[in-house]
């Protein structure tokens, strides 16, 4: 996935793009560039790195008012300087930065070569640029760019500038984000609102299938074949300031830290303490059509998918409807048997993955009911689902994904609490679970401060190559979570399993240099999961144990206690340890915590 971004207006375009870069390098850091509109011709800058790289290049004495910069996350040809966007046709009149991938690329790049097109880069962007050249036969941009999109088969969020259009913007989606933002006689547009934020709250969420052309004084959005469409902006949320990362060395110790208050967020208006149950206004299906599920399928892809697993273990607990999470990539593609009374629920930060954009328009297309736990609003899970469940946790900009695991496990308990409490969820266990959840925020808050004597059990787990995390039922997903955010920031190899499972094989991996992290909850299962921890030791293991007060039957080489709260509760608070712990991991092994090498903050692309 890559961030695009544009600029059309009074203003000097340069510093307002480099600006919009910054904010959107999650998305990808490869590479980047900028092409500034003169008076006559593109002045372009491009290079392999990241944006603090392209500023070394001093784009900023480019003069022009409209332009379109590009931050990369590589799919076709490696990050290097003739590969980093923008990409121009051979006169340098027109530049095209492009976020998706053209799947028909390799046919158009020969018949292109037939034409006399030279191709600089390896990448399928480049085939726009000489597309266009080719077609333009003097009609508006987007008329002209229209027809080399039909020609197009594969995702796109494209930008488009001609140094003899001066003032136009040319932007198109099919897949991939793209949102326009409406100045005062100035225009932006964004792969997200991150990077137009500080200047406008007012944004269009271009829709697939949809063209805009943007200059100074508005926009004109069309279907590629030149119908009008209309669309209605809406208001961002968040404050500028909400996107920086204040006096946090890092976005994800910053995100951390505003667990408490994005679950007091997440609950808000929601806690229902008159029937005791949750009120989810945004789940429009009716009660009654809700008591016609029988089972609940969840999806979604990283962290989401995981969040997606805890939370269908509490509405298999709480509301006794069979229920499973599942790799969206791997749904959509294996033909899944969609049932009317079953409920798919999508789940995603971003709202903009790829895979399970797909997977929910895989069970759309098949006539299923589909329903959407999100963070971001206005996005097109979030638009595609049409019902749901909004986070509200704020942005996310770490690539690693913290506050909104924790905020996604608490709206599943809201769900799963809204749905038990419409079949046989007492009033009793309604009230217990609401008066929990009000407890929460404070609890997390609670354990944040205990971060130096997380820090301290880092020091058992930076020295090691590979770590195992395990747990029983819900720990399970916990485990799994924590070894997803060692491996993401610190590049430490880390395998979570479900606790019994260890002696079945990954055993012989067990050795003094693979520390592993246990989740071990004061329940039921709690003297299992002991005997497990004798087996590790006894094949001299070192084990650390995220676990509740008291005493323990056995010697951990490290150990966190958290006090407990409910045991639906509990796996969501015994989480947080491990994200700082997987923090203090990476800031010990000097690895880049924000943007780890290879990943993106969403990946728009399949
Ligand atoms: C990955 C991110 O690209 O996408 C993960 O690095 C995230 O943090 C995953 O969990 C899914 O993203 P989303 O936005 O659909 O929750």
């Amino acid at each position: 996935m890559c961030g695009i971004v544009g600029y059309v207006g009074k203003r000097q375009a340069a510093p307002i793009l480099l600006e919009g870069l910054h904010r959107l390098e999650y998305r990808g850091y490869d590479s980047a560039g900028i092409a500034i509109g003169g008076k006559t011709r593109l002045q372009i800058a491009k290079r392999k790195g990241r944006v603090r790289e392209l500023d070394e290049l001093r784009p900023l004495r480019f003069k022009g008012t409209f332009g379109i910069a590009h931050t990369r996350w590589a799919t076709h040809g490696e990050p290097s300087d003739r590969n980093a966007h923008p990409h121009c046709d051979a006169s340098g009149r027109y530049a095209v930065v492009h976020n998706g991938i053209v799947e028909n690329a390799a046919a158009l790049k020969a018949q292109l070569v037939e034409h006399g097109c030279v191709f600089t880069s390896d990448t399928d962007t480049e085939v726009f640029a000489h597309l266009i050249a080719l077609m333009d036969d003097g009609s508006p941009l987007e008329a002209v760019v229209g027809a080399v999109l039909r020609r197009i088969v594969g995702a796109y969020g494209l930008a488009v500038a001609d140094a003899h259009r001066p003032g136009t913007l040319v932007v198109a989606r099919n897949g991939s984000p793209v949102v326009l933002g409406i100045g005062d006689s100035e225009m932006f547009v964004a792969s997200d609102p991150s990077a137009l934020v500080r200047h406008t709250t007012s944004v269009v969420h271009l829709n697939d299938g949809e063209i805009a052309a943007v200059r100074a004084d508005g926009y004109e959005t069309r279907t590629l074949d030149g119908a009008p469409t209309s669309s209605t902006p809406s208001t961002i949320a968040w404050k500028d300031e909400a996107f920086d990362k204040g006096t946090f060395d890092h976005y994800m110790r910053k995100e951390i830290a505003e667990q408490p208050d994005a679950v007091r967020r997440t609950l808000s208006g929601r806690l229902d303490t008159r029937f005791q149950t949750a009120h989810l206004g945004g789940v429009t299906m009716a009660a009654r059509d809700l008591l016609d599920v029988r089972r609940v399928k969840i999806l979604g892809c990283g962290t989401a998918r995981i969040a997606g697993a805890v939370g269908a273990d509490l509405i298999e607990q709480l509301a006794r409807i069979p229920a499973d999470a599942e790799a969206a990539s791997e749904f959509r593609y294996r033909n899944a048997v969609i049932e009317r009374d079953t409920l798919y629920i999508a789940v995603s930060q971003s709202g903009e993955t790829f895979d399970t954009i797909a997977a929910v328009q895989e069970v759309k297309r098949k006539g299923g009911r589909v329903m959407g736990v999100v963070n971001a609003a206005g996005s097109t899970i979030a638009r595609e689902c049409g019902q749901g469940i909004y986070l509200h946790a704020g942005p996310e900009v770490s690539v690693v994904s913290t506050k909104t695991f924790t905020c996604t496990a608490v709206a599943f308990t809201l769900l799963a609490i809204h749905l038990g409490r419409l079949r046989d969820l007492s009033v009793a266990n309604g009230a217990r679970l609401i008066g929990a959840l009000q407890e929460l925020p404070d609890r997390i808050a609670a354990i944040l401060e205990r971060e130096p004597e997380i820090a301290s059990l880092a020091k058992l787990v930076a020295p090691a190559e590979h770590a195992f995390f395990i747990g029983r039922a819900a720990g399970h997903a916990v485990a799994a979570e924590g070894a997803l955010k060692l491996k993401e920031i610190s590049y430490l190899h880390a395998e979570a399993y479900p606790a019994a499972e260890l002696k079945h094989g990954p055993l012989a991996l067990i050795s003094p240099q693979t520390p592993t992290i246990v989740i071990l909850p004061r329940d039921s299962l709690f003297s299992k999961n002991i005997s497990t921890i004798e087996e590790i030791k006894a094949r001299g293991g070192p084990v650390i144990a995220i676990t509740h007060p008291g005493d323990a039957p056995t010697k951990f080489d490290g150990a966190i206690e958290v006090p407990a709260l409910e045991p639906e509760l509990d796996p969501l608070l015994l989480n947080i340890p491990m994200q700082l712990l997987a923090y203090h991991v990476a800031l010990l092994r000097g690895t880049n915590i924000d943007q780890p090498r290879n990943l993106a903050k969403s990946v728009t692309v399949e």
